[in-house]
């Protein structure tokens, strides 16, 4: 039976073990996906125990992990090196690659709004591993502009490294001067997950925004029950999610199918 696996702190809300189940079922592959709540320091040590186990095809990387997985030797993809984060990885021969499948994922959920936010300004809450694959998404498919606001200002500055004046870096207290403009705006951090709380306030949202949070579960966080509510476009994460699973089936079963 091929192995499967998510590493990632917490994983409570998680739906991929029954996606990849029902994908496994469709190819008519025995294989299985299963969750293991990792911590940073953690990573190590649950690496080091399955890659020498030839049942092991990969695995999975979520939050808080996407760049902590760059401090082990690992080869990355091109998109995975551009942008520091990888949220997919292939075992072969007990050696680690490095893919980022985000990307797909958002960029092909994305398709149906690309023509509203276009030449337009965004904002994405966030500056972390999942964040990166939004922004450059967001380059690619020709937004004017995006605002970086992040708990950690220093986070949102760095991201000034691979995406230069593309992005435009803002404190939190800062939102309400900047948003009036954004058509779009993606919640990439993990605010929502846990508790009914948002990071923006709801006199903030208006109409005409498309407002994403890349949670799933909860399918409704506070942020999009605002955005609801004010009658913007709301969207939540499962199709990226979907996706990019898809793209993780091709790296895993690509050379065995
Ligand atoms: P991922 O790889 O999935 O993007 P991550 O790299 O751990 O996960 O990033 C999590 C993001 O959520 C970060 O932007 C984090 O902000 P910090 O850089 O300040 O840590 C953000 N985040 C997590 N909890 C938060 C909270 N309670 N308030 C605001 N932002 C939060």
């Amino acid at each position: 039976m091929y192995k499967l696996y998510l590493f990632g702190y917490p994983l409570h809300h998680s739906y991929s073990p029954k996606i990849y189940e029902k994908f496994f079922k469709i190819l008519k592959v025995d294989a299985s996906y299963m969750l293991y709540e990792t911590k940073k320091e953690e990573l190590k040590d649950r690496i080091e125990k399955i890659i020498k186990d030839k049942d092991v095809l990969g695995f999975n990387l979520t939050q808080p992990l996407k760049e902590e997985i760059l401090k082990f030797d690992i080869k990355l993809d091109k998109i995975s090196n551009k942008i520091q984060s990888v949220n997919c990885v292939l075992v072969v021969d007990s050696k680690l690659f490095g893919f980022n499948t985000d990307y797909f994922g958002f960029l092909k959920s994305l398709k149906p709004y690309k023509n509203i936010i276009e030449n337009n300004e965004s904002l994405i809450l966030g500056a972390g591993g999942a964040s990166k694959s939004v922004v450059l998404v967001l380059k690619e498919i020709g937004v004017r502009k995006v605002y970086i606001a992040n708990r950690t200002f220093e986070k949102s500055v760095k991201l000034k490294e691979i995406f230069y004046n593309f992005i435009v870096p803002v404190k939190l207290c800062e939102i309400e001067y900047i948003i009036k403009n954004v058509r779009l705006i993606v919640n990439t951090t993990t605010v929502g997950l846990s508790k009914d709380e948002s990071l923006i306030e709801e006199s903030l949202l208006n109409k005409d925004m498309i407002i994403y949070d890349l949670i799933y579960n909860p399918p409704r966080t506070k942020l999009l029950k605002d955005g609801e509510k004010v009658g913007a476009k709301v969207k939540n994460g499962f199709t990226m999610l979907y996706f990019q699973c898809l793209e993780n089936i091709k790296i895993w079963f690509g050379g065995i199918l």
